[in-house]
């Protein structure tokens, strides 16, 4: 059994990390602003950007791993200079008490969006389906703020080589467990409005993530973090994509510039990629959402 903190453990993905850990048989203890109830973890309330704050909690807890997900987790949530302040703080304060403490790992989230989808100036793929050799272009403070996390992450391996051994992850869409069932998402509709109208999802490639398969990903790489690679950076995605009509119909609909490549897609394939993923910690997405729906029928069915 290990030991683990959990930054922002009552947030949509934090919740399913957490519970994934604690099913594993670790210990884990949940640093968040605002509590939750029915965590499975120790929750400690606290504000990680007050100044000594991390390392406190760090110092206090004394864990054999960090995973970092605290953050302004929308874009245009707050201006643009507050996400990315906020964010690249959490994670440099984070950071620092790890090396601080000697944890011997971190994992932190940053987001598919470091990319450049979406730019309002145009934006191509550079290849598809996308994956981690495409150019990092980001547009918007959100986006800025996880490239500079994925750049610390590389930084913190020139600097203290395998002292801290330290990936980032960029989680598709998240969605949680409840939210299949009709619960918002983090834009505020639904699923299966979602589904019923492909240009919201259109926005993010649509790409999704169920968030247990977020928290299977998190394990896998917390388990393999002293064998692997160091400074990884991995999308973690589910391998299809959350639309009903044949993704590159869609994209060619309602995305052009990606319509040209968009031809070579299978019809239900995912337009980003996580088989660096499968390759390195044997991590694949197994909730689909075609399952998860017809699940959540059925049991509403025999209810
Ligand atoms: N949700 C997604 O679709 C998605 C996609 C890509 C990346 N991410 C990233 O994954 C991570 C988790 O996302 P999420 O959707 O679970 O976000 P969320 O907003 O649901 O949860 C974030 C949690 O962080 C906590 N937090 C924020 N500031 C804090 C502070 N100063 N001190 C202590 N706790 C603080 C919040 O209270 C919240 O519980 C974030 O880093 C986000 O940017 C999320």
């Amino acid at each position: 059994m290990s030991r683990y903190l959990v930054t922002g453990g009552s947030g949509r993905l934090g919740r399913s990390v957490v519970d994934v850990l604690a099913e594993a048989g670790h210990d884990v203890v949940s640093v968040d602003r605002s509590p939750v109830a029915g965590l499975r973890a120790e929750q400690r309330q606290v504000d990680l950007l007050v100044p000594g704050a991390a390392l406190d909690a760090v110092a206090d807890i004394r864990p054999d791993g960090i995973v970092h997900l605290a953050a302004i987790a929308v874009p245009f949530s707050l201006p643009d200079p507050q996400i990315f302040a906020v964010n690249t703080t959490l994670a440099w304060v984070m950071r620092e008490a790890a090396l601080e403490i000697g944890v011997p790992s971190l994992l932190l989230a940053s987001s598919p969006t470091v990319i450049g989808y979406g730019s309002p100036t145009g934006w191509v793929p550079s290849v598809l389906p996308i994956d981690e050799r495409h150019p990092v272009a980001p547009w918007n403070g959100y986006a800025l703020s996880k490239a500079a996390i994925e750049s610390l992450v590389a930084m913190t391996v020139r600097q203290h080589g395998d002292r801290l051994r330290i990936a980032a992850f960029r989680p598709c869409y998240v969605i949680a467990p409840e939210e299949w069932a009709g619960t918002p998402t983090q834009q505020g509709h639904t699923i299966a409005e979602r589904l019923a109208d492909p240009e919201l999802a259109a926005v993010s490639l649509f790409n999704y993530l169920d968030a247990r398969d977020g928290g299977d990903f998190v394990l896998s790489w917390l388990r393999q973090a002293a064998s692997v690679p160091n400074g990884g950076v991995f999308f973690v995605g589910a391998p299809d994509s959350l639309v009903r009509e044949p993704v590159g119909q869609a994209l060619a609909r309602l995305v052009p510039e990606v319509a040209d490549q968009a031809r070579h897609l299978g019809d239900a394939d995912a337009v980003f990629s996580s088989r660096l993923a499968e390759e390195v910690l044997g991590w694949r997405a197994t909730r689909l959402w075609r399952d998860q729906l017809a699940e959540r029928e059925t049991e509403a069915g025999v209810a």
